[in-house]
């Protein structure tokens, strides 16, 4: 079995590439906190709950490494902020970093080595909490499910993109074990193609009945192949629901809601940002031209003009629902999310 992530006894992590997946299956094995933000920046390790624990035990290798120990407290911050930046959209890498920056300001007179044996146990705490959460996701996500459903999901929300069994990724296999001749058509999520090498690979090894599409197919399969629900997951909630998740999503919104079939976001509570109240304020990552122009170092363009923004946002009128683990937030708006969060 694959772990995104898994921790080892000298406290070293080993971190699962999944730029060379499906054909090579290599892990990096690491305690520096510089080739944590490497990794992250690079998507070796991706999926927004994913990055969250990555960033946590990238904060501890900071702490420990730190040269100045004794002023510790101040010392630390500039390394924790730089953890924070590996990638702006998925609000889990912030909220997990936040996390340490809240043991530096609350325990005041913590020796240096006390406070690197807590950063380690909340790093453990974080990991172990969204592998529990992912798994009520899951199951929090069946009563979407019936017998014979045809689900389409984008990107990849399995068990790479977190330290369980996936958010919606983990619901269509949960469904699939429970409900009979579940099918799932799957984006290939360009340009990155989470979904062509990921998802797919990951269904593959679960037993799910996946078919590959490209993503600029998705209205045509919805609309011919009768597809029931469309499954994904999210990056950053805003608190009147509106949802970035991976380019591609809000289209696929968009042709969920023309066809008159359920768009549901599967998403752990940290997924949510409560300072912001839409989606106007969610920053989005954009990426190197690169990874557009070129395929396998190859270029394929002469295109100079070219953007790649690695999210979108999809208003929360387009959302049927959220799936998280205290339970599904149907129709999600600012005043339904204010309540759920009470
Ligand atoms: O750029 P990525 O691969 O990190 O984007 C991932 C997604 O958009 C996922 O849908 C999201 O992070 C949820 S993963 C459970």
């Amino acid at each position: 079995m694959y772990k995104s992530i898994s921790v080892n006894k000298n406290r070293s992590v080993n971190i699962l590439d999944q730029r060379l997946l499906p054909f090579q299956h290599k892990y990096v094995t690491t305690s520096d906190y510089k080739e944590v933000i490497k990794l992250i920046k690079s998507l070796a390790i991706r999926g927004a709950p994913a990055i969250g624990v990555a960033g946590a035990f990238g904060c501890y290798f900071a702490l420990k490494d730190l040269k100045n120990k004794k002023n510790y407290k101040s010392s630390i911050r500039k390394y924790l902020n730089q953890i924070e930046k590996a990638r702006p959209t998925a609000v889990n890498l912030s909220w997990s970093v936040k996390r340490f920056k809240i043991i530096i300001s609350d325990y005041k007179n913590l020796s240096y080595l006390d406070c690197l044996e807590l950063f380690y146990k909340e790093a453990n705490k974080i990991y172990n909490e969204e592998r529990k959460v992912s798994e009520r996701i899951s199951i929090n996500g069946l009563k979407l499910i019936k017998n014979h459903f045809k689900i389409l999901t984008h990107c990849n929300t399995g068990a790479l993109a977190t330290t369980g069994p996936g958010t919606a990724l983990g619901i269509i296999d949960k469904a699939n074990k429970k409900f009979k001749n579940i099918s799932l058509y799957a984006t290939e999520t360009r340009p990155l193609n989470q979904g062509s090498r990921l998802t797919v690979w990951e269904s593959l090894m679960k037993g799910i009945d996946c078919t590959l599409i490209c993503d600029s197919m998705a209205s045509h399969i919805v609309n011919s192949e009768c597809v029931d629900i469309v499954i994904v997951g999210a990056d950053r909630i805003a608190m009147n629901g509106d949802t970035a998740n991976k380019i591609g999503t809000y289209q696929l919104a968009i042709t969920a809601n023309y066809h008159k079939i359920p768009f549901y976001i599967a998403a752990p509570i940290s997924t949510f940002d409560m300072n912001i109240v839409s989606g106007r304020d969610i920053v989005i990552e954009e990426r190197s031209k690169d990874e557009i122009l070129k395929l396998n170092n190859i270029r394929l363009s002469k295109a100079t003009k070219v953007k790649n923004p690695a999210f979108d946002v999809t208003p929360n009128s387009l959302i049927s629902g959220i799936v998280t683990e205290k339970g599904i937030i149907v129709k999600p708006n600012l005043r339904k999310i204010k309540k759920f969060f009470k």
